[in-house]
C-alpha cells in the first residue's frame, strides 16, 4: 500500500458490514487508524466486528445513513468516543433493478436515492461541520461507472451516483479553504455480494469482462487502494475529482 500516516486518525466508513466498506475498514485498522463503521443491520455489524477484531480502535454503530436521527446519533457517538473525525468514506449504497424510468414507482426512486445520494449528503454535511472546526479533513464518496452511462435497470441508481459526483465537486469547492478535500471513486463492477447476481452468471460475467481491457472484474482491494490514496496526505492538492477504477473500460 502506498498510503501511510493513518495512526490515530479517526475514520468513519458507512456501509462497512461487508463488501468494499469492510475491506476499507480492515486496511485502515491495519494502518492503526481508529475506525467507526455503520450499517443498518445489527447482525451484519456484529459479524464485521468479530471479523475485524479492532478492539478499542473499532466502533460499530447501527445507522441508516438517510435517517437524520440515526446520522446525528452516529456523529454524537464519534464525538463522545474520539473527539474528532479526520476521514469520512461515504460507501453505503444499494440498488434494486428497476423498470424503465417511465414505470418506476416514486417509493422505489426515493429508496434508491436515500441509501446512495441522501445518505451521502447527510453524512458529508455532518462531517464537514466537525472538519471545519478542526480545519482539516478528507471525504471520499463512492460513486460508480453507472453515474456516466445509462444502463438498463440501473437508471435510478445512475442518477443517484451522478448526484454524488456533483455533490463531491460542490463540497470540494466550498471546503477547500478549510483544508478539507472531497473526492469520489467510481468503480466498474466489483466482486461483492452487491453485484453477485451479475458475476455469478457465467454468460453475464463474460459479457461484462469482454468490455474491461484489464480482462477481469475489480476486486474490493482495487477500490481500497484508490480510497486510501484519496484519504491520505499523498493527495492533499487533489479535490473535487472522481477517480475511476475500471480496468480501462472507460477508455474504449
Ligand atoms: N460491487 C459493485 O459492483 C460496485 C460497483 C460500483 C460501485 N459500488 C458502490 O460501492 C459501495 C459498496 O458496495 P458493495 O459492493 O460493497 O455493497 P454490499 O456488499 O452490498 O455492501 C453494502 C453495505 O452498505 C450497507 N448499507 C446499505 N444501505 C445502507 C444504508 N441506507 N445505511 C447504512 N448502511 C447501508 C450494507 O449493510 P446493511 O444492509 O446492513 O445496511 C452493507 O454493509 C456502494 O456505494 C455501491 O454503490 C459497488
Amino acid at each position: 500500500m502506498l498510503s501511510n500516516g493513518f495512526e490515530n486518525k479517526v475514520a468513519l466508513i458507512t456501509g462497512a458490514s461487508r463488501g468494499i466498506g469492510l475491506e476499507i475498514a480492515r486496511e485502515l485498522l491495519r494502518q492503526k487508524a481508529k475506525v467507526v463503521i455503520c450499517a443498518r443491520k445489527q447482525e451484519g455489524l456484529d459479524n464485521a466486528a468479530a471479523d475485524l477484531q479492532g478492539g478499542k480502535n473499532l466502533l460499530a454503530v447501527p445507522a441508516h445513513v438517510a435517517k437524520e436521527e440515526d446520522v446525528d446519533s452516529l456523529f454524537k457517538q464519534i464525538k463522545e468516543n474520539y473527539g474528532k473525525l479526520d476521514i469520512l468514506i461515504n460507501n453505503a449504497g444499494m440498488n434494486i433493478m428497476t423498470s424503465s424510468m417511465a414505470d418506476v414507482e416514486f417509493s422505489l426512486w426515493q429508496k434508491i436515492l436515500d441509501s446512495n445520494l441522501n445518505g451521502t449528503f447527510l453524512c458529508a454535511s455532518r462531517a464537514a461541520r466537525m472538519m471545519k472546526e478542526q480545519q482539516e479533513g478528507k471525504i471520499v464518496n463512492i460513486s460508480s461507472l453507472a453515474a456516466r452511462k445509462a444502463s438498463p435497470g440501473m437508471g435510478v441508481y445512475g442518477v443517484a451516483k451522478a448526484g454524488i459526483e456533483m455533490l463531491t465537486r460542490v463540497l470540494a469547492a466550498e471546503l477547500a479553504a478549510d483544508n478539507i478535500q472531497v473526492n469520489a471513486v467510481a468503480p466498474c463492477m466489483v466482486k461483492t455480494d452487491f453485484s453477485k447476481p451479475f458475476w455469478s452468471d457465467p454468460s453475464i460475467h463474460d459479457n461484462i469482462v469482454n468490455n474491461i481491457p484489464a480482462g477481469c472484474l475489480a476486486d474490493p482491494s482495487d477500490v481500497v487502494k484508490a480510497v486510501l490514496f484519496l484519504v491520505s496526505n499523498d493527495s492533499d492538492f487533489i479535490t473535487g475529482e472522481t477517480l475511476v477504477v475500471d480496468g480501462g473500460s472507460s477508455a474504449i
